[in-house]
This record gives structure tokens, sequence and C-alpha cells, in this order.
């Protein structure tokens, strides 16, 4: 445990370039390891999260190398059965799409998991991977399943699955089965969802098309490197810039290439809609083809309340916990529907948020339950210091520092060391804004 003392009494200004989005070097490491060739993947982020995926591949007989940011794969060499059980740390994307992974060989690989990805629900994937034919196991508890997991690859065939849960990571792990499936998968969401690992898929040569709300997948094709890939900046990490920005008053920040994913973009379109000065500048004609980008510039103004409607909630769910914070300093009511996933994620964190805001004083109650859980909050304007509580997260305890540098009074966080399983150099680049 790292505690950290937040003092209010900061502008932050000037210009920042994060590393590379978390989705998308997830499904980098991934379809590069799949892909015949070598995938230099540029601008790689280094955390907790991204190096869980790194040494799994590395486990199951990848050859990849690291020089700083840059990462080379040699990829499809084939996969090979790890000696010993294999662990993917806390990582929930790591564990869902290797699992799409595993299906298709054909040997037996248990994962084991951290303390906190232990507790979160697996079924969802598990189920679908089970209809294409494999063999799973997972420890059980009433219903739901959670690791360890053991796979046994199979003779996959391709499915036509309705996604029950508006999840990218369930999406994708069916997807990267289907690489393996003797026919067509086809996956259908209720909501949109990130579609990193289409984009990324096609990038590489596989047979993959989207029609309305149907992602259709054909095997046989081989994938292909493109040689090399840039990976735009998190747009979920300069989200905490974003709203600081728009918070303090008198703060300019300028952050640059990040990742402008249509699927990923409801932060910016969400505080816009709250009266948010973001200047949005799309780099156009530069290589990086398969995922877009650009500068984003934000100067500090008022915010209002407004409505987030379930549809929206997936192209921000992972920016929820710092909007809560936006809204807090908005006038008027904000309502975030359909918010009930956000209990399922490396904490509760509708009790995480709720917690830390309402000790500095905000108004904020809950209504319906399930998938259907609505957050309201009546933002006044402002928010008090107070003893702060990450949970363990890292987006939660991101948003309280954000949150406890535009209050009144100083604040306390209890621990940041969490900080690392996304974004390891926050508080540097914080600093590099004073
Ligand atoms: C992710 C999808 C989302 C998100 C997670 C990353 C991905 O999870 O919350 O941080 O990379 O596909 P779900 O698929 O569970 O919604």
């Amino acid at each position: 445990m790292k505690s950290f003392a937040v003092k209010n009494k900061f502008i932050p200004r000037g210009k920042i370039t994060l590393f590379g989005d978390k989705s998308i070097a997830h499904r980098a490491l991934i379809i590069s390891a799949l892909s015949c060739g070598k995938t230099i993947i540029n601008n790689f982020p280094i955390h907790d999260d991204s190096l869980a995926t790194l040494n799994v591949l590395a486990a199951l007989g990848v050859k990849i190398t690291r020089d700083k940011h840059q990462v080379y794969v040699c990829g499809g060499q084939g996969l090979r059965q790890p000696k010993s059980p294999v662990f993917v740390d806390n990582s929930g994307t790591t564990l869902r799409l290797i699992l799409g992974v595993l299906a298709g060989t054909d040997f037996k690989t248990k994962l084991i998991a951290g303390k906190y990805l232990s507790a979160r629900p697996m079924s969802r994937v598990n189920n679908p991977l089970r209809l294409m034919g494999a063999k799973i196991t997972a420890r059980k508890k009433g219903q739901e399943e959670y690791p360890p997991i053991t796979i046994n690859g199979k003779c996959l065939k391709g499915i036509l699955y309705r996604l029950p849960v508006a999840s990218a990571q369930v999406k994708s792990a069916i997807l990267l089965a289907g690489l393996f499936a003797s026919g067509k998968t086809c996956v259908v969401e209720g909501v949109s969802t990130r579609d990193h690992t289409e984009r990324m898929l096609k990038y590489f040569g596989a047979d993959i098309s989207i029609n309305k709300n149907r992602v259709i997948l054909n095997p046989g094709r081989c994938l292909s490197s493109p040689g090399s890939i840039y990976i735009p900046g998190d747009i979920s990490s300069a989200a905490f810039f974003l709203v600081l920005g728009l918070i303090i008053p008198g703060s300019k920040i300028v952050i640059q290439r990040s990742s402008l994913n249509p699927g990923r973009v409801g932060i910016i379109q969400v505080l816009k809609r709250m009266g948010a000065k973001i200047k949005i500048e799309p780099l156009k004609g530069c290589k990086q083809i398969f995922e877009p980008m650009g500068n984003l510039t934000v100067s500090s103004g008022k915010l209002k309340g407004t409505l987030i409607s379930r549809a929206e909630v997936p192209s921000l769910i992972d920016e929820l916990p710092v909007l809560m914070v936006a809204a807090c300093f908005a006038e008027g009511k904000t309502i975030i529907k359909g918010a009930g996933e956000l209990r399922f994620k490396e904490t509760d964190r509708i009790n995480s948020m709720i917690t830390n805001l309402r000790s500095m004083g905000a108004d904020i109650r809950l209504v319906g339950s399930g998938s259907l859980e609505s957050i309201i909050i009546n933002g006044k304007g402002f928010l008090m210091g107070a003893e702060l509580k990450s949970f363990a997260d890292h987006r939660t305890a991101m948003s309280m520092v954000v949150a406890a540098l535009a209050a009144k009074g100083n604040s306390r966080l209890d621990d940041v060391s969490c900080i690392s399983k996304s974004f390891p150099g926050f508080l540097t680049a914080l600093k590099g804004l004073s």
C-alpha cells in the first residue's frame, strides 16, 4: 500500500502523449502471435495488464522480445503446451481473450488468476466457447464460474451467438476461437461494443465482416503480419486528463495521438453534451490506418448535467468512474442508465465511487438493480477534500486523484500502487502538467 496526499493548488497546463491503448495492446500481441511473420508493435504500453498478456504468450511458446515501448513478436509458429499452470495476473482481458485462443489448441492448459480477477465472473465466456466444442472446467460458486480455469482445446465448430451481456471481451474470445473453427462464426450484439478485435483481424488479413449488429468471421484464411503497427494513445487514460482539464479553472491540456476509435469516444461525446470545450483534431494521412487517432485539446469551463443512455454505456464503461467525478462538478442532474456492469470490474465500481464521492459531499443515489441499475448524481459544482480509498482499483484510484485535485481542501488516498495495472506513469504525467 502506498498512500498519496493530494493538495489542490494545481492548475494543469501543457501537452502529454500517452502510451498505447490497453485494449488494442492485448489484441496486438495475441493477433501478432497467431499471424505469420514478425510484427513490431510501437508505442506499446508497459503496465501490469499488458505484461500479463505478453507473459502468457511467452509461456505458450511465442517468441517475444521488448525494447522499452517497442515489442517484437515472431508469429505463426504455433502454440506449445505450457509446462505448468499459466498465471494471468489480474487482467480480465488477458484471461478472456486467451481462452478464445486456447479453445482452438489441441492441448490442455490451466489458467490461474490473481486475487481480484479470481472473484470476477467467467461463465459469460466459458459458455459460448463450450457451445463451440471446447472442454472447460472452472471453480464454481452457485451458478457462476471463476478462475482457475482449465481448458482443453478441441476441434471447434462455428456458432451463431447473441451476446447476453454487452462485452467486447466475450465477443473477442468467440471471434478468436472462430479462427480455429470449422464453419462460420457469427456474433450478434444487442448494444455495440469496442471493435478492436474486428479491426485488427481485418488488418492482419482475416475474412471478417460487419453487417449492422452482426460480426461474421469465416475461418481458413492465413493471418499475416503487416510488419509494423502503432498503437494510438489510451483514451481511457486520456479521460482522466480530459476531466481534470475541465474541472480545474484555468486549465488547458493537449493530449496528443489519442485513440479516437468510434466505439471508445463516448467519454468525449458525453462531456461535450455537458458543455465541455474539447477540440478534436483527427490525424489524417498517417500510416496507422486500422485504428483512428488524433489530438485532443481541453480547456476548463462550466459543465451541466446530462443523461447517459444504456446504449452509450459500453462506449465509456471504463470512463464512468471519472465521468461520475465530472458529474459532481457539473450543475444539475446527471443520470447514468444501465450501469450495472460496473459492479463486475476490478472492484465493484458503483460501490467504490459512491463511497468516495459521498465522503467528499456528493449527492448520489441509485435506482433499479442488475443490468438496469442507474446512478443519479445531483451536481453541486464542487466537492470537499476527504480521506479516500482506492479499493485496490486503478480507475477508482485515478478518478479520486482527479476529484481531489479539484476539491476544496486537501485529501489523502490510501493506496496508489494499484495504478500500475494500466497507467504506472499517471502521477508523473500529472506532475509534468504543473
Ligand atoms: C475490454 C472490454 C471491457 C472493458 C475492459 C477492456 C476489452 O470489458 O471494461 O476494461 O479490452 O475488450 P467487458 O468486455 O467486460 O465489457
